[in-house]
């Protein structure tokens, strides 16, 4: 007869199998999660008109001058509450000649970018390290798969660049690689072995950071 005690860490252990088993499951299968209404209304308020399906954020843009520094107004749940639930939300991107919008990901969307004007030239990199570029035109749309590091560069030094980018969730999350890896504490001997380089090196990448954190 097997002891008690053992047969309770068995049961541990499927326990925490099958729960393993089920955060995989859910992992692969994330996406926002389904409403069952048709919108979702803000806590404590009962009903809501047109407004609340508008968001004006964006008229501040029209017909303003090229920023100096590339420049994301993002539309997301959070500035843009009748998304919740939705599965979608949009950012509008600016960029000046020479301007750059630099290696990100988004953990939780696709990004269907759409150039208004100007030329870019932009690029992702897959998980078997393949690269793809492309130099993009006014009109043309890119596909940046989700969660894959991207970046777009307005190479043209004397024309400024319009996008509009759709996500494909509510809140698609931003991670910039730089700040990510060179602005959040990471120590100097991890990223120094990491990179296969000395720890100087980091501390000379990691002073361009301690004046812009983005
Ligand atoms: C792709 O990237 C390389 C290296 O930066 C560049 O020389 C080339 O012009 C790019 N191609 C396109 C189509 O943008």
């Amino acid at each position: 007869m097997v002891p008690k005690a053992s047969q309770t860490m068995k049961s541990i252990v499927v326990i925490l199998v099958c729960t393993l088993l089920l955060a995989v499951f859910q992992i692969a299968t994330a996406n926002d999660a389904e409403i069952l209404t048709d919108f979702q209304l803000p806590l404590n308020v009962k009903s809501v008109d047109a407004n609340y399906f508008t968001f004006t954020g964006a008229r501040s843009l029209v017909g303003a001058p090229p920023p100096s520094v590339f420049n994301e107004l993002l539309a997301n749940f959070e500035n843009f509450p009748s998304l919740r639930g939705q599965g979608v939300s949009a950012s509008i991107l600016r960029y000046p000649g020479g301007g750059i919008n630099p290696l990100h990901s988004h953990p939780r969307s696709a990004e269907l970018f759409v150039l208004v004007s100007g030329n870019l030239q932009v690029g992702f990199i897959d998980t078997n390290n393949k690269f793809y570029n492309q130099t993009l035109q006014a009109g043309d749309l890119f596909l940046f798969p989700k969660g894959l590091v991207h970046f777009q560069w307005n190479f043209d030094l004397g024309n400024p660049a319009i996008a509009v980018s759709l996500y494909g969730s509510a809140n698609a999350g931003i991670v910039s690689f730089p700040v990510n890896l060179f602005a959040s504490g990471i120590g100097d001997g991890v990223l120094a072995q990491s990179f296969r380089t000395d720890v100087p090196t980091v501390q000379k990448i990691k002073a361009g950071f301690s004046k812009h954190r983005s």
